[in-house]
């Protein structure tokens, strides 16, 4: 079965996009998402672009700011400052990478925790970890919506996640821990790799290395989704190696159209999610 993540993702925008006509009703206030650019890396551009693009279609208030690569760490620093404290802005998004002359954690530390849509503050990281409420990042939540529609008791199952990367392979192990999975974080120096995804009922390749994941490294019946974006001569390719894969899995997410759409869906509703506590907070 194939898990169309471009159709869930779809669905997931189409309820988003409801509850904030309902709160513009109610409040007479749309919430607001702010994305930072910096320099002009191309990927970091579209995704930027399709950020915005969605949060439109939605109806948040959709900005974006943009800065050469020479801006100096203060400059970012005091703006997301000013951010923090302007209450049409709901939502605040650094986009990563960052210039390696700006310190990257504390850019993250300066997003107040209740408007880090990224859910990359250790407010929220501890939240997480700890079983509270907290922002979650947008990747894995995505990921975790698309096995939660797959199979929605995930009590006792075995999860393999390759990758253990702040932005994806840590937060999902959070996730899927809290759904009852036992859960196991591979990375580059596992030692027997295929061995430990052959034990995995749902397996989460996050790792950048194009179909790494192969047919006779899957126990028939898994769950596979493809966090992976690759380069490579024949076009873009995900972590898993989906001809062989596909043979096998009970379902498995496509690259390009699985995970994608639903990190940007996930974003959106994390936006709506910081403006409703917001008024919860003043209420
Ligand atoms: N760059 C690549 N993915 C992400 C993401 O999820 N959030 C941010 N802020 N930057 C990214």
């Amino acid at each position: 079965m194939l898990i169309d993540g471009k159709k869930i993702a779809a669905e997931l925008r189409r309820e988003t996009k409801l509850e904030i006509s309902q709160l513009k009703n109610k409040y007479k206030k749309v919430p607001g998402l702010t994305v930072i650019l910096v320099g002009d890396l191309p990927a970091s551009q579209i995704y930027v672009r399709n950020k915005e693009k969605s949060a439109i279609e939605v109806g948040l208030k959709s900005e974006i700011i943009k800065y050469p690569k020479s801006v100096t760490e203060e400059e970012i620093l005091n703006k997301v400052e000013e951010l923090n404290k302007d209450n049409t802005v709901s939502g605040i998004l650094v986009q990563l990478p960052l210039p390696e002359h700006i310190n990257k954690k504390k850019v993250i530390e300066t997003i107040s925790p209740d408007k880090d849509v990224d859910g990359f503050h250790p407010m929220n990281v501890g939240n997480l970890s700890s079983g509270f409420k907290s922002s979650i990042p947008c990747t894995p939540l995505g990921c975790y919506h698309l096995i939660k529609k797959v199979e929605p008791n995930l009590d006792g199952k075995k999860a393999i996640i390759i990758g253990r990367s702040n932005l994806n392979g840590k937060p999902m192990a959070q996730l899927l821990l809290k759904e009852n999975c036992t859960v196991t974080i591979t990375h580059s120096k596992t030692k027997n790799l295929k061995k430990e995804c052959m034990e995995g009922d749902i397996i989460v390749a996050a790792v950048g290395m194009p179909k790494l994941v192969k047919g006779d490294w899957i126990k028939k019946d898994s769950i596979v989704i493809d966090v992976g974006i690759n380069k490579t001569q024949n076009g873009i390719v995900g972590d898993v190696d989906f001809e062989e894969v596909s043979k096998i899995a009970r379902a498995i997410t496509p690259v390009p159209g699985g995970v994608g759409p639903m990190t940007i869906a996930c974003l959106l509703q994390n936006t709506v999610d910081c403006f409703k506590r917001s008024f919860e907070k003043t209420q």
